[in-house]
């Protein structure tokens, strides 16, 4: 049974699928960054088919079925809340850390070891296919992804060198490496949905509003959706390799979705993450669909094709299974500002936020978004003591 095959029913057809069979999905030696893969899945070695994840806690929730315990990881569980990640990173720029295969499984493990979380998330960042494609691309400590030039209009979309798939063997080795030492727990692969990665490559930077991309989406519609094309293929490569690598499941970013009003979101933005999923929709695993500020954008997220959406801190997720229709499982959504709360107040919201993700067909715990980087480590330890304490039912 194909687990995505749900998800292709979603309640609006937004998909641009497309019926380019210029590859098989199998060999992926001279993959063009334009070619979706529509056949071929996951080799019989990998950890999804091969007995190691499938039946694992988090595997089996995004699912759809009981798990054996309460699954929980944590969004930017790797990173700047763990003294080992800062030691690891001393002296190595953000995005070559993630380019050294060794570093990056590394620092991709440290979180599970140390927390028993019941996934691993792939340390890596949304701007990476962008670094690999060759555009000129930082992440500038404390500001986030600067691009050395902004892209606005349609020559410099047309300029976008082409991400190929030799450029992303750095990302395969680093999964590989991963899956190695993870055993029964599962890898989760990401990508930025083409928004949140065309807000940056608009801006130029990080911003607040977001006002370039969504000019530029009706002032220049057709440039927009070449640059929304180029940066759902280039995420859609990122994410197929690390699914045919190893991962598990994958996880779409749209973090700054939430600036876009729902009919922008559908005409502008759901075709183009879509697109950006056709490229592993075929290879069965369980894919994940993500932003802050989404309240409002759930159904249409859901409607883009996925199994799992994930829910800010803002919405309890009783009402966004409502919103959902019931029909989805969850994930969410501890809002983050509370791990720095006193204990008692702590416990007393995850024991919520677990009553309120019970209405929902499956209920994986995580953080509203990301881990702050003034986290106590012990509290997040913490936190998923006593999330494997509370019996799944
Ligand atoms: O545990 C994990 O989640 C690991 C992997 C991960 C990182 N970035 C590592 C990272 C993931 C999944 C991302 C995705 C990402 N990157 C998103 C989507 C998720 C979200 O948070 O909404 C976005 C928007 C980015 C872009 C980006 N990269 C920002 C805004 C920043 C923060 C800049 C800063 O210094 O405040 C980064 C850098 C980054 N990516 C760090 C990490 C661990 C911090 C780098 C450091 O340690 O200096």
């Amino acid at each position: 049974m194909n687990p995505s095959a749900a998800a292709t029913d979603g309640t609006s057809k937004t998909s641009t699928s497309k019926t380019s069979t210029a590859n098989t999905g199998t060999a992926n030696t001279d993959t063009a960054i334009n070619s979706i893969a529509t056949s071929g899945g996951l080799d019989a070695g990998h950890p999804l088919m091969d007995g190691r994840t499938a039946d694992s806690p988090l595997i089996t929730a995004y699912r759809g079925g009981k798990p054996s315990r309460r699954p929980v990881w944590f969004m930017r569980q790797a990173g700047r809340s763990l003294p080992e990640y800062l030691k690891a990173r001393q002296g190595v720029a953000m995005l070559d850390s993630c380019l050294r295969p060794e570093l990056a499984s590394e620092i991709t493990l440290q979180p599970v070891r140390r927390h028993d979380v019941d996934a691993a998330i792939f340390f890596s960042d949304i701007v990476i296919p962008l670094k690999l494609a060759g555009v000129g691309v930082d992440i500038v400590p404390g500001v986030g992804p600067v691009l050395e030039k902004p892209v606005r209009t349609a020559e410099d979309v047309a300029a976008l060198p082409q991400l190929t798939w030799e450029a992303l063997e750095p990302i395969r080795e680093a999964v590989r490496l991963t899956v190695a030492e993870l055993g029964n727990t599962p890898l989760i692969g990401f990508a930025g949905a083409p928004f949140t990665l065309a807000a940056y490559m608009v801006e130029g930077k990080p911003s607040r509003d977001h006002l370039g991309p969504r000019t530029m989406m009706h002032a220049d519609p057709e440039t927009w959706a070449a640059l929304a094309n180029w940066a759902a293929d280039a995420s859609g490569l990122f994410l197929r390799a690390q699914l045919e690598a190893g991962a598990s499941a994958g996880q779409l970013f749209d973090s700054w979705a939430g600036s876009l009003g729902l009919a922008d979101y559908e005409r502008f933005v759901a075709p183009a993450s879509s697109r950006a999923l056709d490229h592993v929709r075929h290879l069965g695993a369980p894919l994940v669909h993500f932003g802050t500020g989404t309240s409002e954008l759930l159904v249409a997220m859901r409607g883009v094709g996925v199994d799992v959406v994930g829910v800010d801190y803002r919405l309890p997720l009783d009402e966004a299974n409502r919103r959902l229709g019931g029909t989805v499982p969850l994930q969410g959504n501890i809002d983050p500002a509370l791990l720095s709360a006193p204990w008692e107040v702590l416990e007393a919201h995850v024991r919520e936020v677990i009553a309120a993700g019970a209405a929902a067909p499956g209920h994986v715990l995580n953080l509203g978004h990301g881990v702050p980087p003034e986290t106590d480590p012990a509290v997040l330890t913490r936190v998923v003591e006593l999330i494997h304490s509370i019996s799944p039912e």
